[in-house]
């Protein structure tokens, strides 16, 4: 607790809260990895392999990640930061912009941002909203040919890892939203949030791998039991 009324609530959130935004999520049946192979699209050896397949991936992903907008999920935990009884921090899996952009502040992007790439050269991070090439030039070192998708492939380390474990470390109330509770280390959290004793709860469309650690639990759509 930060003062004796203050709460900190911690969201971890996943790919279902955007589904009702129109952005698929990864393993359900139209899921993203049902139709594309996490090793050809989401390895940093795919990367080194087959650098324009990967962006171009990313590319046609950016496309309909950016044209979504939020919807009342995402409106609702922004809504949460107003009110005086809450400290909200929301840790996110997700690679859209949605909870920026509908209005919450402090948004942790443990798996990157698709509007964003990362130059292996210089390692600056800088925003890219159109189609990114191999012939792309960082606009901080102006080299063509190192613009990564800012996105964090399997097996690299976690972004903002120290912000996460400080807000799990204070946490009194940690809400899983939209995910399948399979994609470490972001599946543990709830776990470090227990240890800390903090009270769990998890919202989602049907119960997924990690249901059993939560104590409150509530499936649905995401944009009608998280406003509610
Ligand atoms: P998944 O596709 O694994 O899980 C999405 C979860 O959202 C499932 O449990 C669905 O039941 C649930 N869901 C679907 N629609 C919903 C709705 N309208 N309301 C509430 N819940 C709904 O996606 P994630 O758990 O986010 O990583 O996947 C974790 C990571 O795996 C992703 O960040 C991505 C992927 O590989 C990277 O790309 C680095």
């Amino acid at each position: 607790m930060e003062n004796g009324k203050t709460k900190n609530i911690v969201f971890l959130t996943g790919a279902g809260i955007s589904a009702e935004s129109g952005l698929s999520t990864f393993r359900d049946s139209d899921g993203l990895w049902n139709n594309h192979r996490v090793e050809d699209v989401a390895t940093a050896e795919a990367f080194v392999r087959q650098p324009e397949t990967v962006r171009s991936f990313y590319n046609e992903l950016k496309k309909d990640v950016l044209s979504a907008r939020p919807n009342p999920a995402h409106l609702a935990i922004a809504k949460l930061q107003e009110s005086p009884l809450y400290h909200v921090t929301v840790i996110t899996q997700n690679v859209d912009t949605l909870h920026e952009q509908a209005g919450s502040e402090n948004v942790l992007h443990i798996h990157g941002r698709i509007d964003q790439v990362v130059c292996l050269n210089c390692g600056k991070v800088s925003q890219a909203l159109g189609s990114v090439t191999g012939k792309t030039p960082c606009p901080f070192c102006r080299k063509e040919g190192f613009l990564k998708p800012n996105i964090v492939f399997f097996g690299e380390n976690l972004l903002f890892l120290d912000e996460a474990q400080n807000a799990l470390e204070n946490c009194d109330i940690f809400v899983s939203v939209g995910t399948s509770g399979t994609v470490y280390p972001a599946a543990g959290f709830v776990r470090e949030a227990l240890l800390r004793g903090a009270e769990t709860v998890e919202i989602n469309k049907e119960e997924s791998a990690y249901s059993f650690l939560f104590q409150k639990r509530f499936y649905g759509p995401a944009g009608k039991i998280v406003p509610a």
